[in-house]
C-alpha cells in the first residue's frame, strides 16, 4: 500500500487526478471506476481542466460508478448519476452512453445488482477503482458488517451515513434510506486502487483501514490485501 500525506485538498485533487490521467495515457480505453460525496469533486474539477486544455481524452473511456441511492429517478438532482453528470461527464469529452451507474430504480435491486457485476466482468473490470471513506469505514456503500459483501447488492443505510449525507439533502428525513453498492467482488479486482480522504475528522478511520486488522466492522481494512493500492489524504 502506497500512502501519501498531500498539504492540503488542492494537493489531493492534483496528485489523485495525475494518477488516473496515467491510466487513461496508458490505455485510452480504459475502464475506470468512480466514486461520488464530496471528496472526488476536486479530483474531478482536474480532470476537467485537463481535458478542457487537451491534455486528457475521455473519448474511448468507459466509467462505472460504485453505487446509487435506491428509488432516485437519474434526473433527481441528489442522485449519484446526477452528480456525476454534473460534477464530471458534463464537463469532458465521454460519450455518455459509456457512463454506467447502479439502477437504484430497478425493482429487483439484487437481480441489478448480479447483472451489474456480470458488466464489470465483461468489460474485463476495472483499470482503476477511485474510492473516498466514510467516517465508519464504509467504501461505496459497504457499511460495517459481520461479513464482506462480495456481490452488489442492496444495502440499508447506517444511520451515521444517513446523517453525514443528510448535507446534501433538506433534511434528513429526505435522506433515502436503501441502496445498491459494488460490493467487494468488483471493488477489489480492479487492478488498482485509489483511496481519497480529507479532513481532520477522517483521520481515525484511515488510521484504522490502513493500520488497524482486516475485519468487515471497518470495510476499507479489505484494501489492506489489493496488491496495488494508494491512499492519499489530507489532515
Ligand atoms: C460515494 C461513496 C461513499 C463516499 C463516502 C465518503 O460513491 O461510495 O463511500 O465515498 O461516503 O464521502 P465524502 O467524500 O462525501 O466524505
Amino acid at each position: 500500500m502506497k500512502v501519501i500525506k498531500a498539504a492540503n485538498y488542492d494537493e489531493l485533487s492534483r496528485k489523485a487526478a495525475q494518477i488516473i490521467a496515467s491510466v487513461v495515457w496508458n490505455n485510452p480505453r480504459s475502464v475506470l471506476g468512480l466514486a461520488t460525496g464530496s471528496t472526488p469533486i476536486g479530483t474531478y474539477k482536474e480532470l476537467i481542466r485537463m481535458n478542457k486544455e487537451g491534455d486528457l481524452d475521455f473519448s474511448q473511456i468507459t466509467t462505472v460508478n460504485l453505487d446509487e441511492y435506491a428509488g432516485l429517478d437519474p434526473s433527481n438532482d441528489q442522485s449519484y448519476r446526477y452528480f456525476m453528470n454534473d460534477n464530471l461527464f458534463n464537463h469532458i469529452n465521454i460519450d455518455k452512453n459509456k457512463t454506467f451507474v447502479p439502477n437504484g430504480l430497478a425493482s429487483d435491486l439484487s437481480a441489478e445488482g448480479a447483472r451489474y457485476d456480470a458488466f464489470i466482468d465483461s468489460l474485463g473490470g476495472t483499470d482503476i477503482q477511485l474510492l473516498g471513506i466514510g467516517h465508519d469505514g464504509h467504501i461505496g456503500f459497504n457499511e460495517p458488517d459481520e461479513v464482506f459483501y462480495k456481490a452488489t447488492h442492496e444495502v440499508k443505510l447506517d444511520a451515521m451515513t444517513i446523517k453525514a449525507n443528510a448535507r446534501f439533502f433538506e433534511n434528513e428525513d429526505a435522506v433515502p434510506r436503501r441502496a445498491i453498492t459494488m460490493g467487494m467482488w468488483a471493488i477489489m479486482q480492479s487492478k488498482k486502487i485509489l483511496l481519497i480522504a480529507s479532513g481532520d475528522d477522517k483521520r481515525d478511520i484511515v488510521e484504522r483501514s490502513i493500520n488497524g486488522p482486516v475485519t468487515p466492522k471497518v470495510p476499507a481494512s479489505i484494501l489492506q490485501c489489493h496488491r496495488d493500492v494508494t491512499v492519499i489524504y489530507t489532515y
